[in-house]
């Protein structure tokens, strides 16, 4: 840090963004909170009931601005440096809540996401895993400047994958998804705590906050 304090440990806000009581995405989001936390970054392990909003109305938000939930999202993603998010796979896509979810919450100025590093993965009791929703989840995400990691994981056969104690039954898998988390906070400790570029290259035509729409990378 400039004043030579050492940075605090990383914040990751954690969530399964299905809304049912058994959610098996829900479990898998615990299980990552674990794993996140075992880096001695700090957890805040939500669930989506934390973030309850209407359907998106141009009218409510013109009458009555962003619903409680969304600024309560909001506020949570600002309190931290990354977001881990368990999504399902509703119809080989995002699911409503989440997708709604990200329309209110882009509603902020600055954009909340832009440049917001997050990890996705999903759990569904398909051989697939809910998968191809993620595929879909990127693309919103993307388009408002999130950093998306490259690697996402996919829990197949959800329902039967756990053992008692929430981790996963097969050990392969959970080897792996600690090492996805561990690389990605890696990652996100690099971007936020050593920006070694005093400003990154990133094109968000919706984005008015800052310079020009474009930045190009110089360095440090
Ligand atoms: C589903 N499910 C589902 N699963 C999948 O792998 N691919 C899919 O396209 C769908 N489509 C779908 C649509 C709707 C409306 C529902 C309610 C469910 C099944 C889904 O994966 C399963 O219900 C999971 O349990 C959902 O995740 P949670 O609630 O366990 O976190």
């Amino acid at each position: 840090m400039a004043d030579g304090t050492r940075p605090g440990p990383l914040r990751v806000l954690v969530f399964g963004a299905a809304l049912r009581a058994e959610s098996s995405n829900a479990r898998l989001a615990s299980l990552a909170a674990r794993m996140v936390a075992d880096t001695g970054a700090t957890v805040d392990l939500a669930t989506m009931r934390d973030f309850d909003m209407p359907l998106y109305d141009g009218d409510v938000e013109t009458a009555e601005g962003l619903p409680a939930g969304a600024l309560a999202l909001h506020r949570r993603m600002e309190e931290s440096d990354a977001l881990v998010i368990s999504s399902p796979e509703y119809n080989a896509s995002v699911p409503g809540v989440l997708k709604n979810a990200i329309d209110w919450v882009s509603r902020i100025r600055p954009q909340p996401f832009k440049t917001k590093q997050v990890l996705l993965m999903s759990a569904s009791p398909s051989m697939v895993g809910g998968n191809r929703g993620l595929w879909s989840l990127r693309i919103p995400l993307e388009h408002l400047g999130t950093r998306v990691y490259p690697d996402m994981f996919s829990l197949a056969r959800s329902y039967e994958s756990f053992t008692e104690d929430g981790s996963l039954a097969d050990s392969g898998l959970q080897q792996r998804l600690a090492e996805t988390v561990t690389a990605f906070l890696r990652l996100v400790e690099a971007d936020t705590r050593y920006v070694c570029l005093r400003r990154r290259w990133y094109e968000f035509l919706g984005d008015r906050t800052e310079a020009p729409v474009t930045q190009r990378a110089e360095d440090g």
